[in-house]
């Protein structure tokens, strides 16, 4: 087995938002020159657990591979591929699903929660953890970058590795959760949630690719509380405190720094520091994803030959899997 695989994924919903910059992306950008093999999937197959228009689909999975790399991913260092152009990420969780109980999938909290909203889920957003499984088990990935929210999924994974290794002798590795940072984005609207792009109201969110005019005003809008002066209190003041962790990362300095540079400002002019920190940082990203959109043929170039390396760790992977079952 080798020494350290990293595996992540990450859904074409489209452009990502401050939230997935901060709390995931740096981070897989840092692994990339930390680890000897990084495989970064744009996971498709895990998007359409959920309806998706065709033409918006393909269009979005475009927006985020340029997403990726304007925002530092290097497909030298780091294989760059979707999920659904390596067909042995589905046949992997076959297999997989076939070793998984009902019960140990009722229980996981993204399908309690989303199957409440749904009333009636899909079987795909049903088995949605046995494929990001399959996803990681694949690559015999050891180390998984993923949210404090995926800590069970990756639960699942780990324990159909060993219900595997155990039955069919050992091949995976059990893979370890390295939690992406505790740095939390919160909404602009309602600082007690978090930045999420199914959030509905426009407002609440900074996409990666939001103008300067946008952001100005979002951040303008941005919800605080009735104390003029800046301190950071997370707890009881959540706005506030959340406006100087954004400023924070975006301008690369510490909490106490983004608070002494706020001393003496109310929250209004304090406001107009954190939009151009963040005017600043993205105006590079922005133009860059725009300059990368405009050639969807080198893009796709791109994810092709993302397939061919992402292939060559899976295929001899899946071939051991295949004999061991018994095919
Ligand atoms: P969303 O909540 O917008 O649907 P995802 O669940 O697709 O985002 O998350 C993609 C990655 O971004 C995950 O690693 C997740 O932990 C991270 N992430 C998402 N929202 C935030 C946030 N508000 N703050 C920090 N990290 C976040
Ligand atoms: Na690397």
């Amino acid at each position: 087995v080798h020494p350290h695989r990293v595996f992540s994924g990450i859904q074409p919903t489209g452009v990502p938002h401050l939230g997935n910059y901060l709390g995931a992306l740096e981070n897989w950008v840092a692994l990339q020159n930390q680890y000897p093999t990084v495989l970064y999937s744009i996971v498709d197959l895990h998007s359409i657990t959920q309806p998706q228009d065709p033409m918006q689909l393909r269009s979005n999975i475009l927006d985020l591979t340029a997403s990726l790399l304007a925002c530092g991913i290097d497909p030298e260092k780091a294989v760059l591929f979707q999920q659904s152009q390596v067909s042995e990420h589905a046949e992997l969780s076959w297999i997989l699903g076939c070793m998984t109980s009902m019960p140990r999938l009722r229980h996981l909290p993204q399908w309690k929660m989303k199957s409440k909203q749904k009333s009636e889920g899909s079987v795909g957003l049903f088995t949605y953890p046995v494929l990001q499984a399959a996803d990681i088990l694949l690559y015999q990935s050891t180390h998984v970058p993923v949210g404090e929210d995926q800590v069970q999924h990756l639960e699942l994974a780990q324990d159909l590795a060993r219900i595997f290794n155990n039955r069919y002798g050992d091949l995976f590795p059990e893979p370890r959760t390295l939690l992406s940072s505790t740095r939390k984005v919160k909404s602009l609207r309602d600082p007690s949630a978090k930045m999420s792009k199914s959030d509905p109201q426009t407002m609440a969110t900074i996409t990666i690719t939001d103008s300067p005019e946008d952001i100005a005003l979002k951040i303008r809008r941005a919800v605080t509380d009735f104390t003029s002066e800046v301190t950071f209190d997370p707890e009881t003041r959540p706005g506030v405190s959340n406006l100087l962790l954004i400023h924070a990362a975006m301008a690369a300095i510490s909490v106490e720094d983004a608070v002494s540079q706020a001393r003496g400002l109310d929250t209004g002019a304090y406001k107009k520091l954190v939009s151009e920190a963040v005017i600043q940082r993205l105006a590079p990203i922005r133009q860059e994803i725009g300059k990368l959109r405009a050639e969807p043929a080198y893009l796709q170039g791109l994810l092709a030959q993302g397939r061919v390396k992402a292939r060559e760790l899976a295929a001899p992977v899946l071939a051991e899997v295949r004999h061991r079952v018994g095919f």
